[in-house]
């Protein structure tokens, strides 16, 4: 397995290995997004139309790939973004990924569709983690769940607020019949989207939450200066990886309007489609704070469990220190609109 794995040098090596072997309900799961898929298939090449223009003759012998996040020190700027299949992939899927996590020193961000509960995810995680919410219907087990997270450690509380309902998932509908019914049991009930969610719980949220809270799914410029306004921690742009509703933007091109809109008042962290180093780059580049990976580690879940996780994360940290050499950018502070086309 181990030269095998050695064999896997980029993302999309990953891909092609975990589409051999993770069972074909949990990968149409994995890999479907919302109707045609167009802003699935947008997020990745609204990154590689980015041009980059690199500095030379800089000093790079030295790289500092360090960032501070909500006065968190990140050893990257890369997260694990919140992923709820992970018990489809592999039984021990969420602990794996945990494991992986904490191996490669990334933080996770524990989904609230975990298969297991929140503590369990979060005690075998020894490295930094957050909690990602999606506020249920019942308010008083949502309040009791966030602090079940605090308690277990979780150090930010990401609010999804993309999803009101599902999306039209049309590749993950057919396949339905392969995929085994799975525990939630982090939620209250079976149906745990909420669609009168709206500003007035942010501010709920926020009056007893005790870890930073930040809002995910954001794509308007209407909405991150609502959000700033509000008072929240972050804003993390991402377009539920093209699964939630088809042909809106990519996140590549949501990202410079929210950065400009917010204007530096909170950081902003975005997702979908990042697959290479320089994506990280282009990302920070633009503006943002760190990135977040989805389907990438899921991948690495599903070839090699949590020694796939951490190596997926070790790919990407590793090009992105290629990318920031080749750019003549030393220094996470350094990376800015300079080198962009
Ligand atoms: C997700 N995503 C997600 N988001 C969230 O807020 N809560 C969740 O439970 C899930 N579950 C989930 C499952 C699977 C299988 C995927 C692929 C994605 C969205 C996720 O957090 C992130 O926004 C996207 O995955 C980022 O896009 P990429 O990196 O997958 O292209």
């Amino acid at each position: 397995m181990n030269s095998e794995l050695d064999e896997l040098l980029s993302i999309d090596d990953f891909e092609a290995a975990a589409a051999k072997r993770i069972v074909s309900g949990a990968w149409a799961r994995v890999q479907g997004g919302a109707a045609d898929e167009i802003t699935l298939r947008w997020n990745r090449e609204a990154w590689q139309h980015i041009r980059l223009n690199p500095r030379v003759l800089v000093d790079v012998s030295v790289l500092d790939t360090r960032v501070k996040l909500l006065g968190q020190e990140l050893a990257f700027p890369i997260l694990l973004a919140p992923t709820g299949a992970q018990g489809l992939i592999r039984p021990e899927g969420d602990l794996e990924v945990a494991a992986g996590a904490a191996a490669a020193q990334a933080t996770l961000v524990i989904s609230s569709s975990a298969s297991l509960r929140v503590e369990e995810v979060a005690r075998h995680c020894h490295g930094p983690v957050w909690f990602q919410l999606y506020v249920q219907r019942d308010r008083g087990f949502t309040k009791d769940l966030v602090q079940r997270a605090e308690d277990a450690g979780c150090r930010a509380l990401c609010v999804t607020v993309d999803s009101p309902t599902h999306g039209v998932r049309d590749r993950e509908q057919r396949a339905k019949r392969d995929l085994p019914s799975r525990d939630l049991p982090n939620f209250s009930g079976k149906d745990y989207l909420d669609p009168t969610l709206t500003w007035k719980d942010i501010d709920w949220l926020q009056s007893f939450a005790k870890t930073p809270v930040l809002l995910k799914g954001i794509l308007n410029v209407k909405d991150a200066e609502r959000g700033v306004k509000a008072g929240v921690a972050g804003i993390m742009v991402s377009n539920h990886g093209g699964r939630n509703l088809d042909t809106v933007a990519a996140t590549a091109d949501a990202l410079p309007r929210i950065v400009e809109r917010v204007d530096g008042r909170a950081p902003i962290i975005v997702d979908g489609g990042i697959r290479r180093g320089t994506d990280i780059l282009k990302a920070l580049a633009l503006g943002a704070a760190a990135v977040q990976i989805g389907r990438p580690y899921l991948y690495g879940l599903g070839v090699a469990g949590a020694e796939g996780v951490a190596r997926v994360v070790r790919i990407l940290r590793n090009e992105l220190e290629f990318a920031m050499m080749l750019s003549g950018c030393p220094t996470i502070a350094s990376i800015d609109s300079s080198i962009l086309w």
